[in-house]
């Protein structure tokens, strides 16, 4: 039986990945920070990964076969908190590169990669392929695209998957108040390519298990699941028994020729990683009845009382009320006066350039 090191472990897609790889007869270990949501009868191990001896004392206990890094600070409170970005999705993955080279260098590594890494896309920009080139411009997206190059020059054997917006049953709204505001910071005709929590876990169990090295994965659901933002935040909240806040609560559309005026969410050709790893089983209805069937009593309960709720949910949005701001050109003008950046973030949108490859220099084209 093949040994899995599972990073995120207790996150949002690493509890479903758990499952998808054990279902596959994977014996997981997990890690993470903390073992809330880990079922009981799978090994965890605690371990922060900005920790570099606690890594590599992790990697050599556990020697595994593959490792699955699920762990990183994800946006927006990547935006909120960009010092702890950087060190958890840049040093974090450096640590568990160098480890993997020394005591596993057999192991397979499967990196879990989002759509943040091709930069900001605009309504009617053609759809994204995994040949494309990427231009983030956010920290997040950038740290994504910069950790898939130091892999792809590791010497490990490996491959990435870009995972589109993962959509979740419960835990909608995380409690981080960054997503507060920034529910309202996304354009309402944003492109957003959904995929279902379960089927994201399927595909990078899938990838641990056939291990296809070099490749670069898109997830995102079927074809139900290229919606606008509008679309699917209409949906979810209807599902769960909330009205949609007004319009003017969100950011509006900006001029698509000007890109950084949009988020990095886009609609992905996904047919090929389809074909190679064979994830995608539930549609958006098939997604939406299941939060309707989850949500029953809460909605029916919230019934009297939703204008109040939507009420209370507009004041989150940091375009209305007495602190409103104006948007600005670009989305990040607005994430810099949300989150209260300082300067020098504002200007590399990270705290620190993004550092070169420490593993090799990358071949000449
Ligand atoms: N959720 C999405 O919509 C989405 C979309 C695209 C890509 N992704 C990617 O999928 C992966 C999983 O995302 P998620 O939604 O489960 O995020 P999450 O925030 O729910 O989980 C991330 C986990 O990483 C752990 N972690 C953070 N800092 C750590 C540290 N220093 N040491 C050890 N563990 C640490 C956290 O405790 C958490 O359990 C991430 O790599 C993310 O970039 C997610």
């Amino acid at each position: 039986m093949k040994t899995a090191l599972l990073t995120g472990a207790a996150g949002k897609v690493g509890t479903y990945v758990i499952g998808a790889l054990a279902r596959r007869g994977v014996e997981v270990v997990a890690t993470d920070l903390f073992s809330e949501g880990i079922p009981e009868g799978i090994r965890f191990e605690p371990c922060d990964l900005t920790d570099a001896n606690a890594v590599r004392r992790l990697v050599s206990l556990v020697k595994p076969d593959v490792v699955v890094h699920c762990a990183a600070v994800v946006a927006p409170i990547a935006y909120a908190e960009p010092e702890l970005a950087e060190a958890v999705n840049l040093g974090g993955t450096r640590h568990l590169i160098d480890a993997i080279k020394t005591h596993a260098p057999d192991a397979f590594f499967v990196f879990v990669s989002s759509y943040a890494a091709f930069g900001p896309c605009a309504p009617g920009d053609p759809i994204r392929r995994s040949t494309d080139p990427c231009w983030p411009d956010d920290n997040y997206g950038l740290q994504k695209l910069t950790a898939e190059s130091w892999l792809r020059y590791s010497g490990l054997r490996q491959c990435s998957l870009r995972l589109g917006a993962v959509m979740c049953i419960d835990e909608l709204m995380p409690a981080h108040p960054s997503y507060r505001p920034f529910v309202f910071m996304v354009p309402l005709d944003q492109p957003e390519h959904g995929v279902h929590v379960r089927d994201a876990a399927r595909a990078i169990a899938s990838a641990a298990v056939q291990q296809p090295d070099g490749h670069l994965f898109l997830i995102g659901g079927d074809d139900s699941w290229k919606v606008t933002a509008r679309q699917l935040r209409g949906e979810v909240f209807s599902a769960i028994g909330l009205s949609m806040p007004p319009e003017k609560a969100f950011r509006p559309a900006t001029d698509p020729s000007v890109k950084d005026g949009w988020f990095y969410e886009c609609w992905m050709d996904e047919k090929q990683s389809e074909q190679a790893l064979g994830f995608q089983r539930i549609s958006r209805e098939a997604y939406m009845d299941e939060l309707r069937k989850r949500y029953r009593r809460r909605r029916l309960a919230l019934l009297p009382i939703r204008p109040l709720v939507s009420r209370t949910l507009t004041t989150a949005s940091p375009y209305t009320g007495k602190r409103a701001i104006e948007p600005g050109a670009t989305l990040w003008n607005d994430v810099f006066r949300v989150y209260d950046l300082p300067t020098e973030v504002a200007r590399t949108r990270s705290s620190q350039p993004p550092p070169p490859s420490p593993f090799a220099t990358p071949p000449s084209p």
